[in-house]
């Protein structure tokens, strides 16, 4: 069931299933809550998912006019602001893909307490370069002329595995679709957001819940090395490579991602 949720003054949909301890789902940059739409559908057997459309994506509220970038920060409040308002109480687990595993570590750097598992996936650490971060505020200027289907051409090739570009047109026509439907300002300001994002392997050491890195085999933007990185830095943390997927391993390789969270949610 999505519901409209009031945060802060502004209403986040997110889809709620299943029952047991909770578990949310963060999803990546210009995407929504449906991308997990595999993941929400074979966890919620064994846990209660939360799969929230951020600040401005998806059915969520468009941001207000004034607003020109959302910070990783923000995005994390919303999350520990959405828990209080479904009195969620006591630990839960956190998994964020990219965008969403830099909110997911921010998360944990903010609201430690909530977090009782944590779950990377095809997501960084460290922050954008300086060349990176002038491509984002380019980026973001190039949308708000344009639209987002600037973003088709350059990201999604580089979202999924040559093999699913080649060969799975529904993965890819879903891709397509929410980027499309991404608010201009939106991808805007989230494009600001990560471009200022904190340096998160300082406090990667202290992370002491039990967390897993995932990453798809054929990753291009966040790499399995850098992935495997980020485990080694947090104490006990699982790897985990899915096979025959890209950056979109949840979307690409749903079978394979659902056991390695079904394994780390119910040990
Ligand atoms: C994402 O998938 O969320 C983006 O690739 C993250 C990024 O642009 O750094």
């Amino acid at each position: 069931m999505i519901q409209l949720v009031e945060v802060g003054g502004q209403r986040l949909a997110v889809e709620d299933r299943g029952s047991g301890w909770p578990l949310l789902l963060v999803h990546g940059f210009p995407l929504d809550h449906g991308m997990w739409a595999a993941q929400i559908e074979s966890l919620a057997e064994v846990a209660r998912v939360l799969a929230p459309d951020l600040r401005g994506f998806g059915q969520s509220d468009p941001l207000p006019a004034e607003c020109t970038a959302v910070t990783m920060a923000r995005f994390a409040d919303d999350l520990a602001g959405l828990l209080a308002a479904l009195q969620v109480e006591g630990p839960v687990g956190v998994c964020g893909l990219s965008m969403g595993g830099y909110i997911a570590l921010e998360f944990w750097r903010r609201h430690r307490g909530r977090v009782g598992k944590l779950i990377l996936c095809d997501t960084r650490a460290a922050p954008d370069a300086p060349e990176a971060v002038a491509a984002r505020f380019q980026n973001a200027q190039r949308v708000l002329a344009e639209g987002s289907s600037v973003l088709i051409d350059s990201l999604l090739p580089r979202l999924v595995a040559t093999e699913t570009l080649a060969g799975d047109s529904e993965v890819v026509a879903h891709l397509r679709r929410m980027i499309l439907e991404a608010r201009p300002q939106t991808v805007a300001a989230a494009l600001r957001g990560m471009a200022c994002r904190s340096d998160a392997r300082p406090w990667l050491g202290a992370i002491d819940c039990p967390t897993l890195v995932l990453v798809g085999q054929h990753d291009a933007i966040s790499p399995p090395h850098e992935m495997q990185a980020i485990a080694a830095a947090i104490p006990g943390a699982r790897f985990e490579m899915i096979p025959g997927a890209g950056h979109m391993a949840p979307m690409e390789n749903s079978s394979a991602t659902n056991a390695a969270l079904k394994a780390i949610l119910t040990p």
